[in-house]
């Protein structure tokens, strides 16, 4: 059964062709546009630009993944929140049309489940999937969510964030560093450039706090990181780009460290026999690699998408279009900016 899906829930504009493959999803075609670099002078998304940006890009990045094949194309999934209204709206209502014309069943799915199932991705019949339970570790520019995932179908909210996401954070100390939106790569290059030498010389000195790290909870906050680098930030006149390299640095091991122990928390007490990780923070290298390693010597099997499938694209919408799909009817599909998680 060959998927259209499409994507648009913010500045991503993306279509792609998928089909089932053993347990997992296979991709036949992913087309990603992003209007991302005409928001980098505003520092943030303007939702308005990002608008007009999937009116423009949705026909062709559709056209380009459907190809030649679009007989064989058996349903039509969209992401239909959460996210920004003007750009939900485009590629809602285009999955709509094309299910109207083309008389193939509609898909509804939640963006943030298409980033978890983006883990269900396979090259081939003997790629491996997640198996149940699992605990997923959901980290995006709007959310950070650790969820139980019994089966395909039964999650749970077990914990995150009390206020800003991590992906959030990540950008909005990027702002502060005066490093370019989205802050999450440009954070990850600074600490590339951190040398051992910088770290002996700068020691302790800019020492960050591990918000919530020692509670008996899986709640998380990341804002007072944020009030933290600020007032660093404030006490000089003009910063130094070694001074600048070794924040954004420190930044990055407090909001990693607060992560993958809530992470591993999660794990001893619900004993899964899998961890996965999703969403656009996943594609962080140290995040990536250090957890890794953390859920392993716990002998569980850890996920983490291809970095191509962490930030957003429509091969994750069509991964939870096979393995949990939803039809819905036409006129009853309306974009949901603030659906939740679970
Ligand atoms: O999932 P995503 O592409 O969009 C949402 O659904 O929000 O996530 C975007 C977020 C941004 O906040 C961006 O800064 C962050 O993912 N991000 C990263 C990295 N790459 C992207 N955060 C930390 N390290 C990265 N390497
Ligand atoms: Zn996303």
């Amino acid at each position: 059964m060959k998927i259209l899906a499409i994507e648009s829930t913010c500045d991503e504009t993306a279509a792609a062709v998928v089909e089932s493959c053993g347990e997992g999803v296979k991709i036949l075609s992913n087309i990603v546009a992003s209007s991302v670099l005409m928001h980098q002078k505003y520092g943030g998304i303007v939702p308005e630009v990002a608008a007009r940006e999937q009116i423009k890009s949705i026909v062709p990045v559709i056209t380009e993944a459907a190809g030649e094949d679009k007989e064989n194309i058996q349903a039509v999934a969209v992401s239909y929140g959460p996210g920004l209204m003007g750009s939900l709206l485009v590629g809602v209502e285009s999955a709509k049309a094309l299910a109207w014309a083309w008389k193939k069943p509609l898909l509804k799915v939640n963006h943030m489940a298409a980033h978890v199932f983006a883990n269900w991705i396979v090259e081939d019949r003997s790629g491996m999937v997640p198996e149940f339970p699992a605990i997923g570790l959901v980290v995006s520019g709007g959310h950070t969510d650790l969820i139980l995932m019994k089966d395909i179908k039964n999650w749970e909210w077990i914990g995150g964030t009390r206020d800003d996401a991590a992906g959030e954070a990540f950008d909005k100390a990027a702002r502060l560093l005066n490093l370019p939106y989205p802050g999450g790569p440009e954070i990850s290059k600074a600490v590339d450039r951190v040398t051992p030498e910088m770290k002996e010389k700068f020691g302790n000195k800019f020492k960050l706090p591990r918000p919530l790290l020692n509670e008996d909870s899986l709640d998380m906050s990341f804002s007072g990181l944020k009030a933290a680098i600020a007032k660093i930030v404030m006490s000089f006149r003009k910063m130094d780009e070694d001074v600048r390299d070794m924040l954004a640095w420190e930044f990055s091991e407090a909001v990693i460290e607060v992560l993958i122990k809530k992470t591993i928390k999660a794990v001893e007490k619900f004993k899964p026999k899998s961890v996965l990780m999703a969403g656009g923070v996943a594609a962080n290298k140290q995040l990536r690699e250090t957890l890794r390693i953390e859920v392993e010597k716990h002998d569980i099997k850890f996920f983490c998408p291809e970095l191509k499938y962490c930030g957003d694209n429509a091969a994750m919408v069509g991964a939870v279009a096979i393995i949990a799909p939803k039809e819905v009817k036409i006129v009853e599909l309306k974009p949901d900016p603030s659906v939740a998680t679970v």
